[in-house]
């Protein structure tokens, strides 16, 4: 490959990954079962990264492997009524075109694994999107490292991916016990994304070892406390000892190692956390956002219970972010009507983070996001407050905190 035999296409993607492993010290390549890419919005792409996308194009490339696309940089049918302008989206739909070009599979979600991309366990995958790597490590135990853009569409076309970082055994040992302190049986859904942010400030990189959560923890609850953990720190991996793929009890997930530090997680952190995670406690609030990562059926289907006879504030936008998929299922679920009858809206293939939110000049964004709360200061350049599905729902009624 490297030497051109497949084409030059191939040959560009190979030396990508060569390098990439020469820096790492990988020994060999290891074939994937999929890929998953961030080449996809042009607000983080931008127009250095059309120009890759299309160059892989024009080369002829194409996946090898199935390869999941993550959201776009609009609603990328919806985009004219957001009043996204002409010149982004043309540059945002060069790229769909290229990924259709290379054979990339259209979920334009960040939660693949939840929309066919579905890793068997100890299965290696060539994956990027934070949210999605700590997914799959830690709750389907496959192995991937936490790839970059380019990387892991070379990784999609050549089907392999440099055995270092995860994909081996010795570097899927806990480092970091993390004890929760905190009644399983009171933990709720706001309380799993505070927990992850907790933790990744905490352990940065290291692979933390969580013993107190409950076995009936839910998926979307990992989901949503993976994707805080890997925003506020950069957490790849983490293990729940009795819940988790790789972490049947305390002495599997260290290895039979000695954990290198202890990290207590009480009542009195977990508040201390979510006070830390928003900017603004009283006022209006003119944005209401959720689905980071991306709203799931049985998300949204707990929405519209909230939201249903309800009328949000007219200042108030509230957007939820999701798949088409669910976007359908919701529809023919009756979700959709209801969510429309409150004034908030669904939108797909997109979110708040990727998507230019701030052109419209949100002051207060809320959220029961714990990667949203993390990033929206920069990124929609909004005041931040984080708080739970009700807390959300009460809030766009009355349009402020208070
Ligand atoms: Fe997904 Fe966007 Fe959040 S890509 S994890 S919804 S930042």
């Amino acid at each position: 490959m490297l030497a051109g035999e497949r084409g030059e296409a191939v040959r560009l993607a190979m030396e990508i990954l060569t390098k990439v492993g020469d820096i790492y010290g990988a020994e060999k390549m290891i074939e994937i079962a999929s890929a998953h890419t961030v080449m996809t919005p042009y607000r983080d792409i931008m127009d250095a990264g059309v120009e890759i996308c299309e160059k892989f194009a024009e080369l002829g490339a194409r996946y090898s492997v199935p390869t999941t696309l993550d959201p776009a940089g609009m609603d990328l049918q919806r985009w004219r009524e957001l009043k996204i302008p002409e010149d982004y989206a043309e540059r945002q739909m060069r790229i769909v075109r290229a990924q259709e070009k290379l054979g990339g599979i259209p979920v334009w979600t960040c939660t693949p694994y939840l929309h066919g991309n579905i890793p068997m366990p100890g299965q290696h995958l060539g994956w990027s999107e934070s949210s999605a790597v700590v997914f799959a490590n830690s709750v389907m135990g496959a192995r991937t490292n936490r790839l970059t853009a380019v990387v892991d569409m070379a990784a999609g076309i050549v089907g392999r991916v440099p055995k270092f970082g995860l994909h081996l055994d010795e570097n899927r040992q806990g480092k970091i016990l993390v004890k929760i302190n905190v009644k399983p049986k009171t933990l709720t859904d706001t309380d799993y994304p505070a927990i992850g942010y907790f933790i990744g400030k905490q352990v940065a990189d290291k692979i933390p070892v969580l013993t107190g959560v409950p076995s009936s923890v839910s998926i979307d609850q990992l989901k949503n406390m993976g994707a805080a953990m890997a925003a506020s720190g950069s957490v790849a991996l983490y293990h729940i000892s009795g819940v988790t793929s790789e972490a049947k009890n305390i002495d599997k997930s260290f290895q039979k190692g000695e954990w290198e530090d202890i990290v207590e997680l009480r009542v009195r952190e977990l508040k201390q956390t979510k006070e830390e995670m928003c900017t603004a406690r009283a006022g209006e609030v003119d944005f209401i956002t959720v689905g980071c990562p991306h709203y799931s059926i049985m998300e949204i289907r707990k929405l519209a219970t909230l939201l249903k006879g309800k009328k949000i504030h007219k200042r108030t936008k509230f957007w939820i972010y999701t798949t088409k998929h669910v976007e359908m299922l919701a529809k023919r679920a009756g979700y959709s009507s209801i969510i429309e009858a409150s004034g908030a809206q669904i939108l797909t293939e997109t979110c708040m983070l990727v998507s230019p939110t701030d052109i419209y000049g949100f002051k207060t964004l809320m959220t029961d996001s714990g990667k949203c709360a993390h990033y929206a200061p920069t990124l929609c350049k909004t005041e931040v407050v984080y708080g739970s599905i009700e807390d959300c729902v009460e809030t766009a009624i009355k349009g402020s905190l208070q």
